[in-house]
């Protein structure tokens, strides 16, 4: 892995948080609105790889990549250099007034990495909710049609509309409405949560009841699926469950739209999450890894749905900027060349390994489940299937007092997920997974205080 000169190996010089932290803080209390929160109160100065610096000098080990962002690694030097050459040239000049090669050259990499070998248009934005927002006007447009089916434990954003479309009340939802009309929620498969046995199919079939009976497909401007739940709690449907809508979807003339905002770009063992069972989605939405760490979001569809928006019915300012975009090129170019996919799977064989040893030991480990480097485990009572949060909070706050960044997820709260930069060195995978198992042997046998 190229690093710079930043080692990749945990180090701890003060207790957590260190006094530079401890004073930064102070000064964000004062300063930034509280509704923004931090997971971790640890200041970063400098990043690389799969490395993160604070302020006081500690090396943290990161595996959570920033929410699935830095796949290709921290400051990974050809994004560094292609931003720093694009930014010396120039930041900005608005896609909708002046274009420029490096936009056209995003959509083109998007509409040739996607599933399907159709023919495809792409649209850029800033960010994951953006990328919905705009999917959901596409497929309204084309159809004419009002309603969006979404599923449980579904996230999708922090908008008007996305804040409708996602599942979770606490912190996302709560006191902010009036939200947008017309969203009809349905059961997503949750094999861990579902009825023992449940097929995937059989789960298609119970979501898809629910949506001809409460919405019907003539009202149905999409169904919106994120491939494997990312927020909800890294929720991976039973095999069969998305081919069975994504069929329902094409008998019924309904655009199914993918979310892959979390799933995209090599982090589940494939360049898309749909792939792994072969489904092909009419639209895509995709952020987060897709630029490096730069602020960048697309929809992709087929073309023929694509071509019926009216000029200037898509767009934004910052839609496609420019430095985002030449990040954009060289982060692809690196989950090419470094075939990232396949480190992916090896991360996610790694890290499968070590949770399910943590799931034979503890029953309070109640699940094990991802896909490639998106891998998470259910903390439950044990001998139950009834959420423990408190059991996660306490786990993630151990591993992030000894430097190792985990993040909580989840409708309960009760999930822990690791999502490392795909290109984290496997020793320093294995120091951050000794120290969750680590934190998770002592939360899940002492007393909680
Ligand atoms: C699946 C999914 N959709 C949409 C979003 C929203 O993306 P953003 O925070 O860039 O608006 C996220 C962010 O976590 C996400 O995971």
């Amino acid at each position: 892995m190229e690093s710079r000169a930043i080692e990749q190996k945990r180090k701890l010089v003060t207790e957590l948080p260190g006094p530079g932290s401890l004073e930064l803080e102070r000064r964000r209390t004062a300063a930034v609105a509280p509704g923004v929160s931090s997971a971790i109160p640890l200041y970063v100065a400098d990043a690389s790889g799969a490395i993160l610096i604070d302020v006081d000098g500690n090396a943290l080990i990161d595996l959570g990549a920033g929410i699935a962002v830095v796949s290709v690694g921290h400051a990974a030097p050809p994004v560094v250099e292609a931003v720093r050459q694009q930014a010396s040239r120039f930041t900005h000049t608005c896609f909708m007034v002046n274009p420029y090669e490096s936009y056209v050259a995003v959509c083109e990499a998007l509409n040739r990495l996607t599933p399907g070998d159709h023919g495809k248009r792409t649209a850029l934005f800033n960010s994951g909710a953006e990328a919905v927002e705009n999917a959901v006007k596409v497929a309204r447009h084309v159809t004419g049609r009002p309603a969006v089916v979404v599923f449980d434990h579904a996230y999708h954003g922090r908008t008007n509309l996305t804040m409708a479309l996602t599942a979770k009340n606490m912190p996302y939802r709560d006191g902010f409405g009036p939200f947008a009309p017309e969203v009809y929620r349905v059961p997503m498969s949750y094999p861990y949560r579902d009825p023992i046995g449940m097929t995937g199919s059989q789960a298609a079939t119970r979501a898809i009841e629910q949506i001809e009976r409460q919405v019907g497909a003539d009202n149905l401007a999409c169904v919106l699926i994120e491939p494997v739940q990312g927020e909800g709690g890294f929720v991976v449907p039973a095999r069969g469950f998305l081919p069975a809508i994504a069929t329902w979807c094409r008998n019924n003339g309904v655009p199914m739209v993918a979310d892959e905002i979390q799933t995209g770009f090599c982090r589940t063992g494939d360049w898309f999450a749909c792939e792994d069972e072969d489904v092909v989605p009419d639209l895509v939405c995709t952020a987060k890894a897709l630029a490096g760490g730069m602020p960048l979001a697309a929809v992709t569809g087929r073309a023929e749905l694509m071509d019926q928006v009216h000029v200037g019915g898509l767009g934004g300012t910052y839609g496609g900027n420019p430095v985002a975009c030449a990040a954009a090129l060289a982060a692809i170019d690196i989950m090419e060349r470094q075939d990232l996919a396949t480190a992916a799977r090896k991360i996610g064989e790694v890290v499968g390994d070590s949770l399910d040893a943590l799931s034979a030991s503890y029953p309070g480990v109640g699940d094990v489940r991802g896909r490639g480097a998106m891998m998470a485990v259910e903390l439950v009572r044990p001998g139950t299937r009834d959420p423990d949060p408190d059991a996660a909070r306490r786990i993630a706050q151990l591993c992030h007092q000894q430097g190792v960044v985990v993040l909580t997820c989840g409708s309960y709260g009760n999930v822990i997920r690791l999502l490392p930069p795909l290109v984290i060195d496997h020793p320093l995978l294995a120091d951050g997974l000794e120290v969750l198992a680590g934190a998770v042997g002592r939360v899940l046998t002492e007393p909680a205080p």
